[in-house]
């Protein structure tokens, strides 16, 4: 079985997106860009799956060192993972695919960003204690 993880970054509140996008996108303060700058860090060399928006949002050099698959509702869940079963895998959301892949995951990073404005897409607590599917 994959080493299945997660890195996300949250508002004060638990906001995770707005429009498509980070709810703080374009903040220029340290702690937004410092959080950014982790991630693509830690995942590097990496497998990293997520949803279409999600994936979209990806820069270049990202696409170059690691592997990104995009994943969509018709697959397995089990099947994706059983595909990197000696790697770490990185789950990288939205919401809808944290839903389905949280009883896999092993290990959540998140970091609380200091925002507390408008949000479409939230995080959900009961994603860190799903039951179901771990080793
Ligand atoms: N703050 C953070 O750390 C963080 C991280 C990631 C994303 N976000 C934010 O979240 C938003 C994007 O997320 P999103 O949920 O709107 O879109 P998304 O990333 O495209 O993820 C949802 C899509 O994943 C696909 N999917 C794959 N496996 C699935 C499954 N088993 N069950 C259901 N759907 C599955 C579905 O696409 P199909 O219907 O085409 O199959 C679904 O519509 C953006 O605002 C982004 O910035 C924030």
């Amino acid at each position: 079985m994959a080493d299945v993880r997660v890195i996300c970054a949250i508002g004060q509140s638990g906001q995770l997106g707005l429009d498509g996008q980070l709810p703080w996108e374009g903040a220029r303060e340290r702690a937004f860009v410092e959080d950014v700058e982790r991630f693509f860090e830690i995942t590097q060399g990496h497998v990293l799956i997520a949803g279409p928006k999600t994936t979209a949002s990806f820069p270049d050099f990202v696409r170059r060192t690691r592997t990104i698959v995009e994943i969509r509702r018709s697959d397995d869940p089990q099947n994706i993972l059983a595909r990197f079963a000696d790697r770490v895998v990185y789950v990288g959301g939205g919401p809808a695919v944290w839903d389905v892949y949280a009883p896999f995951v092993r290990h959540w990073d998140i970091n609380r960003m200091p925002y507390d404005g408008p949000a479409d897409r939230w995080f959900k607590p009961e994603w860190l204690v799903a039951v179901g599917a771990q080793r």
